[in-house]
């Protein structure tokens, strides 16, 4: 089967479309048949081995290819006799980590969920680890209460654009976001009350319950003072990607500066859950979050995708069809920014 695969840590060059033999369902798992997929921050961190601390778990060097992908949406092919809940031909979204820009891909029971008829693969596939992230980020570290007013810092992006919207959800009274200007109409659209543009030194119009962060560009003090007393901060991720400890710096400077000016703040780090996946699911059935997904291409485009989102300013989610001739909710020319 074809897949697209590295054979050692680098930047989108060293990725090739490979074909590979097609993986074996454990008793746990099911076998996928991939019709999309979605990229995240987390895939170019693995295909880099960037923030290098990280190769401590996935090894000082590659030694065999691997497939690149950790979001996926297809249909079972096949089940594991330890996973109930599932039959083949059912359609569902997987969250793998590993493997998923493929035509075909395996998946644990648990990091799954149906999804129903009319909900496009490539919406789907956009949806498992950016929205788990942004749901557990709020409800869990943030632990948002309804009718709180709530910040989303770097709202645009795979992560905060779906943040937005489950605060709504979770009855936040107020979300408001921070992201470039062009962006501004997408993230009203999705139910952002104001948009402060960071490229403009906008400031938001606080006070806050809860901030939520998926960049870590400001300050501290800049937040304590944009937070009612009592507030909390969230940091889920920061621009620097790279580097010996690269978001894990961002991380520890601000765990240093909250002690210091007694804030109260955590980073979120997602956890693969089903019952939330299924969740995420029901809430892409019945409308209440909404993805928004460019399709970037094939398995033969994932290189230039990658690219794009190491630049750091995509819109929504890339997403990439792997099943040739599916029905896309985006075309590639037809889409050329989430913020048209
Ligand atoms: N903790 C976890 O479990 C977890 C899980 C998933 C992701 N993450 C991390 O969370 C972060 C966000 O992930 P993502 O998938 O949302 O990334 P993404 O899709 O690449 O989005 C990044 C966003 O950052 C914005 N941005 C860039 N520079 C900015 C700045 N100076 N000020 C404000 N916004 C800025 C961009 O918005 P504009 O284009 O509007 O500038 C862009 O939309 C990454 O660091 C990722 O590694 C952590």
């Amino acid at each position: 089967m074809k897949a697209t695969t590295y054979d050692r840590y680098g930047g989108p060059d060293v990725l090739a479309v490979s074909d590979i033999p097609e993986p074996v369902p454990e008793p746990d798992q099911v076998l996928i048949d991939v019709d999309s997929a979605s990229l995240n921050a987390w895939d170019w961190h693995q295909l880099r081995g960037e923030p290098r601390f990280m190769r401590l778990q996935t090894g000082l060097r590659v030694r065999e290819p691997r497939t690149l992908g950790a979001d996926l949406a297809g249909t079972v092919a096949a089940v594991g006799t330890e996973v109930s809940g599932v039959v083949t031909g059912d359609r569902v979204l997987a969250l793998v980590g590993h493997g998923a820009l493929a035509e075909r891909a395996v998946a644990r029971g648990g990091a799954m969920a149906r999804i129903s008829d009319d909900v496009p693969f490539d919406v789907a596939a956009a949806t498992p680890m950016a929205g788990l992230t942004a749901l557990q980020a709020l409800r869990d570290s943030g632990r948002l209460a309804p009718g709180e007013r709530v910040l989303v810092w770097g709202a645009s992006g795979g992560v905060g654009h779906l943040a937005v919207q489950i605060a709504k959800v979770l009855g936040a009274s107020r979300v408001d976001a921070v992201a470039s200007g062009r962006n501004a109409e997408m993230l009203t659209r999705l139910g952002a009350d104001a948009v402060a543009d960071y490229t403009k030194d906008e400031s938001p119009e606080g006070p806050y319950d809860l901030i939520v962060d998926t960049v870590a560009t400001a300050s501290m003090r800049t937040l304590r003072g944009l937070l009612k007393d009592g507030g909390r901060v969230v940091t889920i991720g920061s621009v620097a990607g790279t580097g010996l400890l690269g978001p894990a710096a961002a991380l520890l400077r601000r765990v240093i500066a909250a002690a210091f000016l007694r804030m109260r703040h955590s980073g979120a780090i997602a956890k693969v859950a089903h019952g939330d996946l299924d969740q995420l699911s029901t809430w892409l059935t019945d409308g209440r979050i909404a993805p928004v997904v460019r399709n970037a291409g094939s398995l033969e485009d994932v290189a230039g995708a990658v690219r794009e989102l190491e630049d750091g300013h995509v819109a929504g989610k890339l997403s990439i069809a792997v099943a040739p001739g599916a029905v896309r909710t985006s075309t590639r020319s037809g889409a050329a920014s989430a913020a048209d």
